[in-house]
């Protein structure tokens, strides 16, 4: 089976739809057809500041969360990114070999480091792509399901492992990307042009899947639609309807041609009341089961014990490879 890695931040109390349609729903589905490795990656949490307490509240929802979603701990490995050592120690050595150039072109970097002011911006924020590379190489992953934001630091991850695999030996798998066209992008209610974020979306623009459905609801019924009333899907011309008729079609399983026919000669307000209904049906299971999950916390972390054993398998193998092959004495 190939393999597939990904991961998501603990940074907020709940993960936004934008996440779940971009990323998590395909982790859900390749735990299928692929030997699949997810983590909570609180490492990547903490490089622009954070409340310690928190931070350990949140990984435990992110757990819950994906759970929640579908993740089955009998058919994927779930694992919190601290849990397992290699990542910090095999992301020195790509740093090693990122150059301080390349890493600066990052746009990510580029984006929060100057909201930050790029003077007060952390040298782990500068380094938070070579970790994430790092993540990835470690388990030699074939694919990596993520929206169309991380891009860049895919194509990062592909230039360090050719890199290394040159300069050292074959070494690593060269990953790619598995981005979904259709989602890779849900954008901002209130700014369909933006991408809906948990750092720069204003509340109203972003849905959480564990906030109160009816606030969700009324998200929809206000999201920003453009000039005209017809509904149809043409990102370019008509970002608010085609936004939403993207999240509609993903979560209803139904195509958006169909989505055309159904709302031909209808309002706006039609698709949003619907899609709002939608909307909450979707959540409510996730809610409940994320409770659950947090109900037994020492089942909950039994379980991401058993993941990070399950993870360190892999990961210690590949980190032994690779400070043999850069020249590191073997402890005797
Ligand atoms: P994070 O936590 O910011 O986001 C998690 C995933 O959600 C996707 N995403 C979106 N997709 C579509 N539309 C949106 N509006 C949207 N917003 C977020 C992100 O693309 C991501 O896939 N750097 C990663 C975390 C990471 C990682 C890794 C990912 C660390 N190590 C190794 C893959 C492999 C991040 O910031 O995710």
């Amino acid at each position: 089976k190939p393999r597939v890695l990904s991961g998501i931040q603990p940074t907020a109390d709940s993960f936004h739809l934008g996440n779940y349609l971009g990323a998590v729903r395909n982790w859900v589905a390749m735990q299928e057809t692929h030997d699949a490795f997810y983590c909570v990656v609180d490492l990547h949490a903490i490089t622009a500041g954070h409340d310690p307490e928190t931070l350990r509240k949140r990984t435990r929802i992110s757990a819950a969360q994906l759970l929640a979603v579908g993740l089955d701990p009998d058919r994927c490995t779930l694992f919190v990114q601290s849990h397992v050592p290699e990542h910090a120690q095999l992301a020195w050595v790509m740093g090693c070999i990122t150059g301080f150039g390349e890493a600066s072109r990052m746009t990510q970097f580029k984006d929060k480091s100057s909201r930050q002011g790029a003077e007060r911006a952390s040298v782990g924020l500068f380094t938070y792509p070579v970790l994430q590379a790092a993540d990835i190489l470690l388990y030699q992953a074939d694919q990596v399901p993520v929206g169309e934001d991380q891009r860049q630091h895919l194509e990062l991850t592909r230039d360090l492992a050719q890199r290394f695999n040159g300069q050292f030996g074959a070494t690593f798998t060269v990953p790619a990307a598995y981005i979904v066209k259709e989602t890779a992008k849900i954008t901002d209610l209130q700014d369909p042009t933006a991408k809906m974020s948990k750092s720069s979306s204003s509340p109203a623009g972003i849905i959480d899947l564990l906030e109160d459905p009816a606030r969700s609801a009324k998200k929809i019924r206000s999201a920003v639609t453009d000039t005209g009333r017809e509904i149809r899907f043409d990102p370019e011309n008509k970002p608010g309807i085609s936004n939403l008729l993207g999240i509609y079609s993903a979560l209803a399983g139904r195509s958006v041609s169909d989505l055309e026919a159904e709302y031909e000669g209808r309002g706006y307000g039609d698709l949003k009341k619907d899609l709002a209904e939608v909307v909450v049906e979707f959540v409510r299971p996730i809610q409940e089961r994320t409770a659950t999950y947090l109900g037994d916390l020492a089942q909950l972390d039994k379980l991401l014990a058993v993941g990070a054993e399950k993870a360190r398998s892999i990961s210690a193998t590949t980190l032994r490879t690779v400070y043999q092959r850069i020249g590191f004495l073997a402890p005797a």
